[in-house]
């Protein structure tokens, strides 16, 4: 039993079933399989270009390898718990497959640097269509806030009405937090664009590999400069979770948003059905199930990062089996940020903006007192004296049960000479929007400019 393994040449007694079982990373680490075969392409090319293996022997590797792979993409791989982990199986596949040769290929390599070099693969690829899903996203909010630069809503503090705004603009800020999501998953992308194949167990090689020409064929930028570093370096995927982290809470937020805006008292937006479910109970029920999911969900991408944080603490140089744990939860934020960020895009296009909803929310309350303060100290109040006065007029509007488009001319000229007939425009939550024009404000023309911006941002990072 003990010699059957590949590293079994020490050993005189096998390891329990179950113990076995408690090692074996194979259950899940098999999503590794064709990452783990292109590496190993690029190694046995290394080795043959160098001359540390014959040409007919590179070449045998490399057509088995090959035939690994396609096998692998028509689903026709079988893998087994007595292999331990994905390199192992596959290793042994390839003896299945080209008999004794195929313990060549293992020559100046490690199964830390393959671990590491398959990680590395992995996540590069993954990231590329992360980062196309953000822009995605950040197109789609864009084509949303373009068909509402004019619908006004309730801005909130403390989740109370504070002054009129634009939905565009509200949704400009997600935009914001998306677009520096996207930049943090590029500069992910750098830290993980290395090989560290050819860092071998830790130290090196004795072999005159070429680690360029392996890092080439695969496809990296640049390589790892110490070995050590190269098969402990556990960085690039907790940069990830990280990022992984921040996103979802960006996406959590506007989840949250979207749930009270569909609520019955709030009524801004309408999901479509197809991102909707039903009660099994209560008819009536129209229920935003795909949006709380995601919030949910921001639990345990938090959870994978603390997790991996603490493995990584501590750990002294170089590999250690601690790091296999550096897996599940990577495989499982890829697969919830990929959904989330899709579910979130079909959300956002597919819902219906109840334009009169949000504006009438935006008259029928106070929100437009700083309007009246704004006026006041236009005209030479200063602005104190302004907010004081407004202040005892919002009360005894209160106690009468009016707004303060209600309050009379006569009962404004009372309080203030200051005060014309134009204030009726300025209380407007349409005038409030449109002039609120500082830089990077709710004004239109700011909207307007910010669209072109955001567009032009997008445009390059297409390149
Ligand atoms: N399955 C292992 C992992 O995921 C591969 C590396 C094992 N290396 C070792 N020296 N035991 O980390």
């Amino acid at each position: 039993m003990a010699n059957q393994k590949l590293w079994g040449g020490r050993f005189e007694a096998a390891l329990e079933d179950w113990v076995e079982e408690f090692g074996a990373s194979i259950s899940f680490d098999y999503r590794l399989a064709p990452y783990d075969l292109k590496g190993s392409l690029a190694h046995v090319q290394m080795l043959g270009a160098q001359g540390i293996l014959a040409p007919d022997e590179a070449e045998k590797i490399k057509t088995g390898l090959e035939e690994l792979l396609a096998q692998y993409e028509a689903g026709q791989l079988e893998f087994d718990v007595n292999h331990e982990d994905i390199h192992m199986n596959l290793e042994a596949l390839l003896t299945q497959k080209i008999g004794p040769v195929a313990g060549k290929l293992h020559t100046a390599r490690s199964r830390n640097d393959q671990v590491a070099t398959d990680m590395h693969l992995y996540l590069k690829e993954e990231l590329g269509q992360i980062l196309e899903k953000i822009k995605r996203l950040r197109q789609v909010l864009l084509a949303v806030a373009e068909e509402n630069v004019e619908t006004i809503m309730p801005g909130y503090t403390h989740l109370q009405h504070a002054q009129p705004i634009s939905f565009a603009h509200h949704l400009l800020a997600y935009y914001q937090m998306f677009k520096r999501d996207f930049e943090r998953m590029s500069f992910n992308l750098k830290h993980t664009d290395l090989s560290p194949l050819g860092a071998a167990a830790l130290a090196g090689t004795t072999f005159p590999i070429d680690r360029e020409l392996s890092a080439e064929l695969m496809g990296f930028a640049d390589l790892y400069h110490n070995s050590l570093d190269a098969v402990s370096d556990r960085d690039f995927i907790l940069e990830f979770l990280a990022n992984s982290s921040m996103l979802i809470m960006h996406l959590s937020r506007l989840c949250e948003e979207l749930i009270n805006w569909c609520s019955h008292e709030y009524g801004f937006v309408s999901l479509s059905d197809t991102f909707s479910t039903g009660s099994s109970i209560m008819p009536q029920k129209k229920n935003p199930d795909m949006a709380e999911l995601i919030r949910g969900k921001t639990g345990r991408v938090y959870g994978h990062l603390f997790s991996l944080l603490t493995v990584m603490k501590s750990l002294p140089l170089a590999y250690n089996k601690d790091l296999q744990e550096d897996k599940e939860g990577m495989f499982d934020t890829v697969t919830t940020i990929k959904t989330s960020l899709d579910i979130m895009a079909g959300m956002l296009a597919s819902m219906t903006v109840q334009k009169e909803r949000m504006l009438a929310a935006s008259q029928k309350d106070f929100s437009n007192a700083t309007e009246l303060a704004d006026y006041l100290a236009k005209k030479g109040l200063p602005f104190r004296a302004a907010h004081e006065l407004v202040g005892s007029l919002v009360l005894e509007c209160s106690k009468q049960g009016i707004y303060l488009q209600d309050v009379s001319l006569e009962r404004y000229q009372e309080l203030s000479d200051l005060i014309g007939p134009d204030i009726y425009q300025a209380l407007e939550s349409a005038t409030a929007v449109e002039k609120r024009n500082s830089l990077g404000g709710t004004g239109f023309e700011q909207i307007s400019l910010e669209l072109e911006r955001a567009k032009r941002e997008l445009q390059e990072d297409e390149k």
